[in-house]
């Protein structure tokens, strides 16, 4: 802090004015004042402001300092030498310096024998050039404007704090009446308040309350009188983001990882409630159909992953880091592909080839950890149309098509039958490698025929010759293997039209007329 000392040249006796200039918030000013005191009887030093009331600033006897008629403007902020009455140096040490302390001080030495006035010294504190500033941060309950003006009798005078860089500028509005806040910005509703005797005791600080960024500015303290207007102090606020933004975007990710653990902890525990149904749907004559399953979730190296249909029966397995075929049930043997890819380690989906009608399932793949807790679980709902054929009838024969996997086992046996109408007959079986014509029911002898190596190519159809409106129905075809286990299995639903008689009719207008006998 600069000192401002101010050398008066032993002003004994002295009707003009020294002044001093400075700016407010300095940490002290000298006022000087000297007079040989030593040949006096009990002398007395009081500086005063005659403007003040009370007027004395400062007073010194014999005994030490006597403050009690001290105006209260400078309690605790003035100060004398402790030998000034011994060495005649009566300077006055004023301390943190306020706009308030404005004014013409007196140097008075009385004693028994009569009463100097020694000096008086103009002391103008100025509005600091660097407008003092005030820093802190968003979120704040308060923070106080200060703003000191000593109580001149000014008439009628209105106290304004305003912010010109806002329309309406008015932030606050004291007047002798109390607050006038027609005109203040509504940014500060009810948020800016002054003391109730600021007028009086010159305390014009302004305290404003939940502070926000929109707050930061310039603020002026302005006193208007009918003499004029005085701007008295202008401080500099600046309201701060309590965190710098990248603490924010930290913050912000933090919760959100929060929030995502609690959300994937709440899908573990109620995943039967969150778990998304995927539906797929698929004529049965196509080559395969992909069942979904995929999670953004990173899943470790050693998951096991189980397809399962609604009877609880294993479609694929995979664990180990490999498929186990073994584990599956004879059904989807050789029918179901899971492949991970290392660069969509989540992607868990399953294709099933050749699905059939008896495939409609709903499907869950679960992931499970190496301990058995279950990591995920997904369900796919599967639903594959029945084939139809049909075919008029007259027509020299029909296909009931099933295509399958290849290479079916030596030993698998092939039956199809029509179950639908009842009674269930057999329709063909080929076993040990050969068609058995001896199973098969008496109305499909000799009518019916299977592809040639038909368990290495997996074309399992059947040809039925002649199809007539009884051949109409049901059919299905099975695969078993040696211990029994269904293998492949899948519906036909043939239909078999009457020979149409419009058809004839239009190639022949009156067919009925030429059957008739003349
Ligand atoms: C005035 O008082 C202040 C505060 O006590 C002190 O720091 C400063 O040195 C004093 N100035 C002089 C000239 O004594
Ligand atoms: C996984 O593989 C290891 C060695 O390859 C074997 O010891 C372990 O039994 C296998 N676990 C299962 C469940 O198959
Ligand atoms: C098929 O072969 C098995 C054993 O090889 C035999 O037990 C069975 O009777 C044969 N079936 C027919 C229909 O020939």
């Amino acid at each position: 802090m600069k000192m401002f000392v101010v050398f008066v040249i032993h002003v004994h006796v002295s009707q003009h004015a020294s002044a001093v200039e400075l700016y407010e918030g300095e940490e002290f000013v000298l006022l000087p004042c000297e007079y040989n005191t030593f040949d006096i009887d009990y002398p007395t030093v009081v500086w005063s402001r005659c403007d003040l009331n009370p007027q004395t600033v400062h007073q010194r006897q014999q005994e030490g300092d006597e403050l009690k008629d001290q105006n209260q403007l400078y309690s605790g902020r003035t100060s004398m030498m402790t030998d000034a009455l011994e060495t005649g140096d009566l300077s006055l040490n004023l301390t943190k310096l306020q706009l308030s302390d404005s004014g013409t001080y007196t140097c008075t030495v009385s004693a028994l024998g009569g009463q100097w006035r020694l000096s008086d010294i103009r002391l103008l504190v100025k509005v600091s050039q660097h407008a003092s500033a005030v820093e802190l941060y968003e979120g704040e309950q308060f923070v106080l404007l200060p703003c000191h003006f000593p109580p001149l009798d000014l008439d009628e005078p209105t106290v304004v704090w305003s912010r010109y860089d806002l329309d309406p500028p008015t932030v606050h509005q004291r007047q002798q009446e109390g607050d006038e806040l027609k005109d203040q910005n509504q940014i500060y509703s009810s948020r800016t308040s002054m003391m109730t005797d600021a007028l009086e005791t010159g305390d014009l600080s302004l305290k404003l309350t939940k502070l926000q960024l929109s707050d930061s500015g310039s603020y002026t303290c302005t006193v208007r009188a009918l003499g004029g207007n005085r701007k008295v102090t202008e401080i500099q606020l600046q309201v701060k983001e309590r965190f710098p933004p990248w603490v924010k975007v930290l913050l912000v990710l933090l919760v959100l990882l929060v929030a995502g653990l609690v959300a994937v902890g709440l899908l573990v525990h109620f995943r039967q409630y969150f778990m998304s149904v995927y539906q797929v749907e698929v004529d049965s004559e196509v080559k395969s159909v992909l069942l979904p399953c995929k999670t953004t979730a990173h899943l470790p190296e050693d998951v096991t992953v189980e397809w399962r249909n609604s009877y609880n029966m294993k479609v694929h397995v995979y664990k180990n880091g490999s498929d186990q075929p073994e584990e599956q049930d004879s059904f989807y043997r050789d029918r179901t592909e899971m492949k991970r890819n290392l660069q969509r380690p989540g992607d868990l989906s399953l294709t099933l080839k050749y699905p059939t009608d008896r495939d409609s399932n709903t499907y869950t793949c679960t992931v499970y950890s190496r301990e058995r807790d279950i990591l995920m679980e997904k369900q796919v709902k599967l639903w594959v149309r029945v084939c139809q054929v049909e075919v008029e009838e007259g027509a020299e024969s029909v296909l009931l098509p099933f295509k399958t996997t290849e290479n079916l086992p030596e030993d698998a046996e092939v039956i199809w039958i029509c179950d639908e109408p009842k009674p269930t007959k057999t329709v063909h079986v080929y076993q040990n490698g050969s068609d058995q014509p001896d199973q098969q029911d008496q109305v499909y002898r000799d009518r019916t025929e299977m592809k040639e190596d038909l368990l290495r190519t997996g074309d399992l159809s059947l040809t039925l010759k002649s199809p007539t409106d009884r051949d109409g129905g049901r059919y299905r075809c099975k695969v078993y293997n040696m211990n029994g286990d269904l293998m492949r299995w899948k519906s036909v639903v043939l239909r078999v039209k009457e020979r149409s008689r419009n058809r004839s009719s239009s190639a022949d207008p009156t067919p009925l007329m030429a059957d008739q006998p003349v």
